[in-house]
């Protein structure tokens, strides 16, 4: 199964109209490494401004909330987001896990939210040090991947990042041994509730993913694509993360 490559930046709470000449930027290397789909999920105040400058990228959201509209003060709906110009969003992202305390149920509504109004999906999942000191790393994340997945779960709509949250923003990452077998792992998890469909599905590694590693880990098999935080956040660095996958 050949799946095309995703590379997709999460800005996370960065990025002001300043920063435009970079999404700009993005959307030029985008244009150059077709072969590449590349995104970036910014602030939501800069998706509608990214929109018109985004090139060959895709613009997308952090989050979404699980409900349509309603009183839910400071949130901010999927139909408002893809209205803004979005095509695509985060969920389950750890930090809203631990931040926000969202559970895996809040997850799952949040990416049916987000399919409902359109929406492609990225849906985020990934273990602590203490999981992965103690070495139950794979059945941890596998389980929590199952919790969290929604209905009707398909490759034409969503994609899963594995996210280890020691090495979001550390500079670390696992042995490359690691990856690849929670990878292999995740696509069996998967593979156990949506069958055949879940050799289509896109599982992107992220958590200090680098021009410096990202040829190495986007060589292993079941690695097909990378969510970057920091790397992701100028042209210059992500140029090489985005032909490292072309
Ligand atoms: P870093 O690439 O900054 O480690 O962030 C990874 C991440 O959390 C992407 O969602």
């Amino acid at each position: 199964m050949s799946r095309r490559k995703l590379v997709v930046g999460n800005w996370k709470m960065n990025g002001l109209r300043a920063q435009l000449g970079e999404v700009e930027a993005i959307g030029g290397l985008a244009r150059e490494h077709g072969s590449v789909e590349v995104g970036l999920c910014l602030p939501a105040t800069l998706i509608a401004a990214a929109d018109a400058v985004k090139g060959g990228a895709f613009v997308g959201a952090q989050d979404c909330h699980m409900r349509a509209s309603g009183a839910h003060t400071g949130c901010l709906s999927a139909p408002m987001l893809a209205e803004a110009g979005a095509s695509w969003t985060i969920v389950g992202h750890s930090e809203r896990r631990q931040d926000q305390g969202e559970t895996d149920a809040d997850v799952a509504a949040k990416a049916l939210a987000a399919k409902a109004a359109g929406l492609k999906v990225i849906l985020c999942v990934g273990e602590s040090l203490e999981v992965r000191d103690a070495g139950d790393a794979e059945a941890v994340v596998s389980a929590q991947l199952l919790a969290s997945l929604p209905e009707g779960a398909a490759a034409d709509w969503l994609s899963i990042a594995y996210e280890p949250i020691w090495a979001i923003g550390t500079g670390r990452i696992p042995t490359m041994e690691a990856v690849a077998e929670m990878h292999a792992a995740l696509r069996a998890a998967l593979a156990r509730r949506i069958g055949g469909e879940a050799d289509a599905v896109r599982i992107l590694y992220g958590g200090s993913m680098n021009g410096d590693n990202a040829a190495e880990l986007l060589a292993l098999a079941d690695v097909d694509g990378g969510l970057i935080g920091g790397a992701s956040l100028t042209a210059e660095k992500f140029a090489p993360v985005i032909a490292a996958a072309a």
